[in-house]
């Protein structure tokens, strides 16, 4: 059995719903079809844009959810309240452009500092555990052990968009020692974004790895084999590579 969970981020079931501004595809069976086949979680992302995933989701599915609910978002304030009022079981904090496709970037813990370790202490008070969503440095990774955090994301988008061999080799091996090094700080280890079914076999090899948020290669697929096989393929993965 997989010690790593397999949380499905499931925005883009609600960036199809919002294109007809209807109720279908609908996120919470969505939700309840992920779990039945071997998800362990349900990440979403609350962007300010409210692009896809919409408020009254956020509240919907923390009465369904059944294994780890995720909430992804920004420092930004209104966010910040949905997220205190439903307490899902954790939030990750990402940085966040209005222009951008999907979020770009690690989360600036340096620039962040003060505002991320309030923020980590009120989530605390509440019950939320918080995962920074980080790029693999090493500096960033002892920052954000410093903020109070209880896990990082490994950002693994440098990885999955390199193509030649000694640059997959490179961004793999960043990816392995900056879980390493939180290991040995004491935080614990996440990571997510760009993953699909053909990259994702070296970073199952990645120490202490716990959690894989992945979202577009699965709703992606689910589009030619439907959402329970999709999310069935990609934990078969898991459990056999890992
Ligand atoms: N992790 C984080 C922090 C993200 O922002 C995203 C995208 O919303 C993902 C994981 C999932 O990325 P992808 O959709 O590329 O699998």
């Amino acid at each position: 059995m997989s010690n790593i969970i397999l949380c499905v981020n499931i925005d883009h079931i609600a960036t199809l719903r919002q294109a007809r501004g209807g109720a279908e595809p609908n996120v919470i069976e969505g939700a309840k079809i992920c779990e039945e086949n071997g998800a362990g979680g349900i990440t979403i992302h609350l962007r300010e844009d409210r692009r896809h995933i919409q408020d009254k989701d956020v509240l919907a599915l923390k009465e369904i959810v059944k294994g780890k609910y995720n909430l992804e978002m920004a420092l930004s304030d209104d966010v910040i309240e949905i997220a205190k009022k439903v307490k899902p079981d954790q939030i990750t904090l990402v940085p966040e452009k209005r222009e951008e496709l999907t979020t770009e970037g690690g989360l600036d813990v340096e620039q962040n500092f003060h505002n991320i370790k309030k923020l980590i202490n009120i989530f605390h008070d509440n019950g939320v555990i918080v995962s920074l969503f980080i790029e693999p440095d090493k500096r960033i990774v002892e920052l954000s052990k410093e903020t109070g955090a209880d896990f990082i994301e490994i950002h693994t988008g440098a990885y999955c968009d390199a193509v030649e061999p000694d640059m997959l080799k490179k961004e793999i091996d960043r990816i392995y020692e900056a879980a390493n090094y939180g290991l040995e700080l004491g935080i614990r280890i996440n990571a997510g974004h760009g993953l699909n079914y053909l990259n994702i076999n070296p970073v199952l090899k990645t120490k202490g790895l716990e959690e894989l948020n992945i979202g577009h290669s699965i709703i992606s697929r689910s589009i030619f084999v439907g959402l329970a096989e999709a999310v069935r393929e990609m934990i078969r993965l898991i459990n056999d590579n890992q």
